[in-house]
This record gives C-alpha cells, sequence and structure tokens, in this order.
C-alpha cells in the first residue's frame, strides 16, 4: 500500500462489515480471495490444520481488525490484528492518530541475529576447552553454513561462536556454547536447532565433554526491534485535563513501571497486546516472542518495563519502545496459513525486519493508549462501552439491537448479564 491511500480511515468503525472490507480491498490492492481469508469466510481448512499440528479436531478462530493511522519510518500501514480483548484496537489506532502528528513512529531493527544454545556437561577443564572450540571457531561456522544454502545466498548464515563458562550450577560446572546465526526473513527456529544438532558432535570430541541441550535461546537479545514517537504537546489536551497534566501523568506512570516489577508486568502486558495481536495475526510464534519480551525486561537483573516515556526540549511527549523480535514472514505458519498471508500482503511487508518494525511501533501505541487512559480517567470507561457490548450479545441481542442495548447498560452504569437480560425482556414485552 502507498501513502496515497494512506491508513487514515475516518469512520472506518461506523461502516458495515462489508463496507470494511471493500475499503481493505481498494486501499491495499487485495484479491477477493484475500478478502474472503481475512473475513473469515475462507482460510485455514481442517485438513490444512491436520497437517500442522497432531491429533487435530477443528479450528479456534478470534476477531481479526484493523488497527488504523500507523505511519511508520514515513510509509503508511493498515495493521491487521487478532484478538478477543475490546479496545485494543481502538487504542492502538487512537494513539498511531496522535502519533502521526509527530511524524509517526521512527522503527528500526537490528540485524536478525538468533542464538542457538549448546550445554557441554562433564568437561574436565572449562578454559582449555573453551579455547579448544574458539580455536577452531571457522570451521565449526564453515560446517554449519553448509546446512542452509538458501539462507546463505540470501546473505543469512552463521555468524559468530562465543564459549560461556559456568562456573556453579546445580550439576557443577559446564560450558555453553552460543552460535550466532543470521536467519534473514525466517523466524529461524528449524535452522538454529538443526545447526546446533549438527555442531554437538564435534563440541564434545573438542572438549571431551558431553554435549546435552542442543536449542536456541527465546532471549533474542541480538534480534532486538526499537521504535519512538513523539507526540506534540497540545494533543495531549482532551475533555477536562491540560496537555501537560496528561504528559505528565504518563511519565508518572511509566516511572512507577520503571521501578516497580509488579506494575512493570501489567504494564508489559498492554505492551503486548498489540504486539501479540500482529505476531499471531501473521501465524507468528507469540510464545516466543513474549518469553523473549519478559526475559528482556529483566535483563538488568530486575524486572522493569521495556519502553520508556519522557519530554523533548519542546515539551512534547517522547516515548521508545525496544524489545526482542523473533518473527520471520517465510516458513512455518507464516506460509501455510492463508490467512496469515493475507495479512502480510495487507502490510506490504517484503522483510521480516519490516514486520518487526510495524509490531513494535503497534506495542508503543498500545502501550501509550493504556498510560494515557490509567494516567485519566481510568481505564474502565472505555472500556466498559466496549465490553458492555459483548455482555449485550452474551444476552441474547442481535443487529442493532446490540448498540442499543450497550449503550443503555453503560448510561445505567450496569454492564452486567444479568441487567442485559432484564433490559432485553422489558423492550421484549413493550414491544408485544
Ligand atoms: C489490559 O489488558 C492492559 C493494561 O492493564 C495495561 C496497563 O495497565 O498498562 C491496561
Amino acid at each position: 500500500m502507498d501513502n496515497r491511500t494512506g491508513s487514515r480511515i475516518p469512520g472506518f468503525y461506523n461502516l458495515s462489515l462489508e463496507e470494511r472490507l471493500a475499503e481493505l480491498a481498494r486501499r491495499a490492492e487485495l484479491s477477493s480471495e484475500d478478502i474472503a481469508t481475512l473475513s473469515g469466510s475462507s482460510g485455514l481448512t481442517v485438513a490444512q490444520a491436520d497437517h500442522m499440528i497432531e491429533n487435530a479436531i477443528g479450528l479456534h478462530a478470534l476477531p481479526l481488525g484493523i488497527g488504523l493511522n500507523f505511519m511508520i519510518n514515513g510509509r503508511d500501514v493498515l495493521v491487521p490484528m487478532a484478538i478477543e480483548e475490546p479496545s485494543v484496537i481502538a487504542g492502538a489506532s487512537f494513539m498511531a492518530k496522535l502519533a502521526r502528528e509527530g511524524g509517526g513512529f521512527h522503527a528500526h531493527t537490528t540485524p536478525p541475529e538468533m542464538i542457538a544454545q549448546m550445554q557441554i556437561l562433564n568437561v574436565t577443564d572449562l578454559a582449555t576447552a573453551r579455547l579448544a572450540i574458539l580455536g577452531q571457531k571457522d570451521s565449526l561456522l564453515a560446517e554449519v553454513a553448509e546446512i542452509d544454502p538458501v539462507l546463505e545466498q540470501l546473505g543469512g548464515g552463521p555468524r559468530d561462536l562465543e564459549v560461556r563458562q559456568i562456573g556453579n550450577s546445580p550439576v557443577g560446572p559446564f560450558l555453553v556454547v552460543h552460535l550466532i546465526y543470521d536467519v534473514r526473513d525466517a523466524m529461524g527456529a528449524n535452522a538454529l536447532n538443526t545447526a546446533a544438532e549438527r555442531l554437538a558432535p564435534r563440541l564434545a570430541t573438542l572438549t571431551g565433554g558431553r554435549v546435552h541441550l542442543r536449542i536456541l535461546s527465546n532471549l533474542a537479545d541480538r534480534r532486538l526491534a526499537r521504535s519512538r514517537c513523539t507526540i506534540p504537546l497540545p494533543k495531549l489536551a482532551f475533555e477536562g485535563y491540560s496537555a501537560e497534566e496528561v504528559r505528565d501523568g504518563i511519565i508518572a506512570a511509566w516511572a512507577f513501571a520503571a521501578v516497580d516489577p509488579y506494575r512493570a508486568a501489567t504494564h508489559n502486558k498492554g505492551i503486548m497486546n498489540g504486539v501479540d495481536a500482529v505476531v499471531i495475526a501473521t501465524g507468528n510464534d507469540w510464545r516466543a516472542v513474549e518469553a523473549g519480551a519478559h526475559a528482556y525486561a529483566a535483563r538488568s537483573g530486575g524486572y522493569t518495563s521495556l519502553s520508556t516515556w519522557g519530554r523533548d526540549a519542546q515539551g512534547n511527549l517522547v516515548g521508545t519502545l525496544e524489545m526482542p523480535m523473533a518473527v520471520g514472514i517465510v516458513g512455518g505458519a507464516t506460509r501455510v496459513h492463508p490467512t496469515a498471508r493475507a495479512a502480510l500482503k495487507l502490510m506490504g511487508v517484503t522483510t521480516a525486519n519490516q514486520l518487526a518494525e510495524i509490531i513494535v511501533s503497534v506495542g508503543l501505541a498500545q502501550n501509550l493508549a493504556a498510560l494515557r487512559a490509567l494516567a485519566t480517567e481510568g481505564i474502565q470507561r472505555g472500556h466498559m462501552s466496549l465490553h458492555a457490548r459483548q455482555v449485550a450479545i452474551a444476552a441474547g441481542a442481535e443487529g442493532e439491537t446490540i448498540e442499543r442495548l450497550a449503550q443503555q447498560l453503560v448510561i445505567e452504569k450496569k454492564v452486567r448479564i444479568d441487567h442485559a437480560i432484564a433490559i432485553l425482556n422489558s423492550w421484549k414485552a413493550a414491544k408485544s
């Protein structure tokens, strides 16, 4: 998608489902097949699922929505988000609109380098064994380079070998070898695990030890995605809140997460609301991204916020987010799952790094949405009106009655299923 069409679609929320899909098709040049897939009327089949996992019996659906207003590195992107929680997509879209006013999101990534770990037990002399491995580094790297010639052609492949000495553990001392591997546009788990298993016999011979675990690390701290946004101060004012009040409230809310792990866990969960929604929509491994995020948040020894919020010289609000982002656009479910393929097409991403830049920006927008609400009116007001729709549906409302009933529940400040049923019954009785 290009900037002529853009990611701003005023009134998208009020369009019918069909109209929204038509708008997407127009803006992102999607085929009717892509649209059918995104809408859920076609997509992954049970037969395909049967080839993906064991004991398959069916499919499990999630709502898929579009994050609007995102401008990332000067490019407009419509962001597919798969999530069951209300408020998330609305929050991210609204914050992306504010961020646009300050130039949008500026994102970048480090090279897509992942780490595979090999644990070597029963080593008599750790220091000597370490040097034995490092002395053969070039030939060890050359050996794993042969594993995937395609990746090599694309500019990926093994980059480095590091050896760590663990002097003390419940099973005594051991060595840990890290293979650094550039996986380009793949998530990389298969390439890494294959490489780790390939190296094991030579490492055993070199050290005289026994190679035990051979597996990638989800603390992908060499494959980072970073995003920054600036919200112009005047844009922060709303209702009875001054811009300064909102800005300083957001910064104070961030400071809480920066120093307190109890708050940081919730703060980072808010970031992951946005991150996971895109990771899932694109068929990526959200457990890997979650594991990497939280381990990275604890890298200093204490668990802290993944984001930062502060002010620039002009008093504008500035946010940053940095986190590991092990996502791919080739291989695995990203290729097999039709919705994941259509989601990638919608965003027009051509590299895994571009996808990572979008995801980290959505995480930052989501974090801002939560902090802005928490620092001012609290999250329940916005949350409740969306939650009320779910309660209305659960109570049996259909069609236009859903919105009417939801509004009534919010007005009466009783967003409860029993009350929703009672209202529905009273409306039915009045009609008959
Ligand atoms: C809810 O899903 C996410 C929040 O709790 C995040 C936060 O507290 O920052 C609102």
